[in-house]
């Protein structure tokens, strides 16, 4: 595991907390925090402080005892201020109070750092650790398509030719991601995709057939996006957004509005929808925060998927 490589610690590394909101809530790792802060002089081993390149914080590690091997909590700082700071001063407490017997730092490369923690979730997803599901995996042919990445594939170089933009040098956003078909004909065509989706069990059976990959998944929120620090994106994608029906149609808005904060000033946003309605809404959407988008008339015979494609180009000041 990448964590494991990071930290260059003896030993298993483990997150405490099970989700991306629960890194962000880290309440179960306060939870923690404040019993190694009882803890008498010299009972914790060991603790590895992790910084970046630049010497920015990113979270503290502790080693544990076990009979069977020790092992190591790693806590990596929120996103949010004030949660970051609390667990800030509860590790500063922990490594001022004298309880750890031997303290170190280390440097690492941020986004190898955060996508450590997305392959870290990502497995235990996927080998069930973080759910008591006891379903099958869905067969392959629901998580690929052929067709459909041909598809995909043509609209995207129909987009780049027109909006003079070369994929290959552009860090992509796709939200709404489910078990990976539309992300499949997305690599290798961007230099990097990091897909979210908010279905825990769609992406576990997209990381199960490989259609997603584990360092490059997130199950989130795509109403919240930008709570997370992932950072902005020359092009935000979305295959197949919906269903909109007229009760979640706030949460689409929602969705719209977070995946233009998460967008480069310059970067384009390009988005599917099954049914010509809800592609009045988006566009809709868009035009009332500003942002003129085309519609593509992307109907197939024969297909269900990405009738209508929207495209938009946030501009530079934005
Ligand atoms: C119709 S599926 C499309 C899946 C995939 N993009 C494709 O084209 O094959 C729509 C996806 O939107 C996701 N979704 C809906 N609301 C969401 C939210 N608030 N945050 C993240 N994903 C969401 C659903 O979980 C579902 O996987």
């Amino acid at each position: 595991m990448l964590l494991h490589e990071l930290l260059k610690v003896d030993g298993d590394v483990f997150l405490i907390e099970g989700s991306f909101e629960g890194l962000e809530l880290n309440l179960r790792s306060l939870d923690y925090l404040d019993k190694l802060r009882s803890l008498p002089y010299g009972a914790v081993p060991a603790a590895v402080k992790v910084t970046d390149k630049t010497g920015e914080a990113l979270g503290a590690a502790f080693q544990n005892r076990h009979p069977d091997g020790d092992f190591w909590f790693l806590v990596p700082y929120p996103h949010a201020p004030p949660a970051r700071r609390q667990t800030e001063l509860m590790v500063g407490d922990i490594l001022g109070s004298g309880a750890v017997a031997k303290s170190k730092s280390r440097k690492v490369d941020g986004s190898r750092f955060r996508a450590a923690l997305r392959e870290y979730l990502s497995v235990s997803l996927v080998e069930r650790a973080l759910c008591d599901c006891t379903k099958e995996a869905e067969p392959m042919s629901f998580a690929a398509n052929d067709e459909r990445d041909r598809s995909i594939k043509k609209l995207l170089a129909r987009v780049a030719k027109k909006y003079e933009t070369d994929f290959g040098k552009v860090d992509a956003l796709e939200i709404c991601c489910g078990n990976g078909m539309s992300t499949r004909p997305l690599r290798g065509i961007f230099r990097s995709v990091l897909s979210v989706d908010n279905d825990k069990c769609a992406v576990c059976n997209g990381l199960y057939h490989g259609t997603l990959q584990p360092e490059s998944t997130m199950v989130i929120d795509a109403m919240r996006l930008t709570q997370y620090g992932l950072g902005l994106f020359g092009c935000t994608a979305g295959f197949m957004l919906g269903t909109i029906y007229e009760f979640n149609k706030p949460i689409w808005r929602k969705i719209f509005e977070e995946a233009l904060r998460a967008t480069n000033g310059g970067g384009l946003l390009l988005f599917t929808v099954n049914q010509k309605e809800e592609m009045d809404f988006m566009q809709e959407c868009y035009a009332s925060m500003g942002i003129d988008g085309e519609v593509i008339d992307n109907r197939q015979k024969g297909s269900i998927y990405d009738s209508w494609a929207f495209v938009a180009v946030k501009d530079a000041g934005r």
